[in-house]
C-alpha cells in the first residue's frame, strides 16, 4: 500500500485507537502540545471566528473553541475512525450542528476545503510525505491564524522517528512518520503570507503560532537557509531561539 492511499489512514487511526483517544480526551480534556495550541489560536477571542481543522483526530481542537465561541468549524480527517470518533464527541457536546465532517485527505479535497479564521494542524505534517502540498492548502485558507504542532527539528527526534519507522516497516506497517525540516514547513508558510507569532518547545514537539501578515511594513522573521540558528520575532514580546536539526529532511 502507499503512504498516501487513505486506507492507510483508517488502519493507523483505526477504531480502536481512536476509541482510546475518544476516552482519555473525556477524563483528562486537550492536554500538552494540543491545549497550548488551542491556548495560542485562542488569544484575545475567537467569537465568531470560523475553523479548519485538518487531521482533527477526536477534535479537540475544533471542539474547544467552539466552546470558547467560535461560530463553525470544518473537521476533515483521513481516518474515518477518528472522525466518526469527533463526531460523536461533537453530538454529546452538542456542537455537532455547528461542524462539517470531511472525510479525506486535505490535499486531495482541497478544493472543497472553506477558508476559515483559524487553521489548525495539531500533529498532522509529520504523518504526510507531501508537507509542501499539505502546508500550502492550510495557509492558503488562514485568514487569521495557523496552530501547528510538528515535531522539533533536532538528532535525537530524527533518531526517535527513525527508530520507529524502522519498527514499522520490520512489522509491514506501510505507515512512515515524516521528519520535515522546521525551516521548510515555515518557508511554505511565509511565501503564503503568514508569520511566526508564538512558538513553544517541548523535548520531542514544538507548537508554533502563526499569523497573516497584515501588510509589506510587517518585519519578517529570520530564517537562514539550511543548517544553522533562527530567531522568529515575537508580537507577544518575547523571543524565541533555537538551533536546527542536522539530520537530512525527509
Ligand atoms: C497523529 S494524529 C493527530 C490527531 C489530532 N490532531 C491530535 O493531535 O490528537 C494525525 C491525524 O491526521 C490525519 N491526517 C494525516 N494526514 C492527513 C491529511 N493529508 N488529510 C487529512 N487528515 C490527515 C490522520 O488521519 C490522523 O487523524
Amino acid at each position: 500500500m502507499h503512504c498516501c492511499e487513505p486506507d492507510m489512514y483508517d488502519v493507523q487511526f483505526d477504531a480502536a485507537a481512536a476509541d482510546q483517544k475518544l476516552r482519555e480526551y473525556r477524563a483528562k480534556g486537550p492536554r500538552g502540545s494540543t491545549a497550548r495550541l488551542i491556548d495560542d489560536l485562542g488569544r484575545g477571542g475567537v467569537e465568531g471566528f470560523t475553523v479548519l481543522d485538518i487531521g482533527a483526530g477526536v477534535g479537540a481542537v475544533h471542539q474547544s473553541l467552539l466552546a470558547a465561541g467560535a461560530a463553525s468549524a470544518t473537521d476533515v480527517d483521513a481516518s474515518g475512525p477518528y472522525l466518526a470518533a469527533s463526531r460523536l464527541e461533537a453530538e454529546r457536546r452538542g456542537l455537532a450542528d455547528r461542524v462539517t465532517f470531511l472525510k479525506g485527505d486535505a490535499v486531495r479535497l482541497a478544493a472543497e476545503l472553506p477558508a476559515a479564521d483559524l487553521v489548525a494542524l495539531d500533529r498532522v505534517v509529520c504523518c504526510y510525505r507531501d508537507m509542501h502540498a499539505l502546508v500550502q492548502v492550510a495557509s492558503d485558507r488562514t485568514r487569521r491564524r495557523l496552530g501547528m504542532v510538528l515535531p522539533r527539528d533536532g538528532a535525537l527526534v530524527r533518531i526517535a522517528i527513525a527508530l520507529e519507522n524502522r519498527w514499522g516497516a520490520f512489522r509491514g506497517d506501510p505507515f512512515r512518520v515524516y521528519a520535515h525540516r522546521t525551516d521548510a514547513v515555515l518557508g511554505v508558510a511565509r511565501a503564503a503570507g503568514l508569520d511566526v507569532v508564538a512558538s513553544h518547545r517541548g523535548w520531542f514537539w514544538q507548537t508554533l503560532l502563526l499569523e497573516r501578515r497584515s501588510g509589506p511594513e510587517t518585519p519578517a522573521p529570520r530564517y537562514p537557509q539550511g543548517e544553522g540558528r533562527w530567531v522568529s520575532g515575537s508580537k507577544s514580546g518575547s523571543t524565541s531561539v533555537w538551533s536546527c536539526g542536522s539530520a537530512a529532511a525527509t
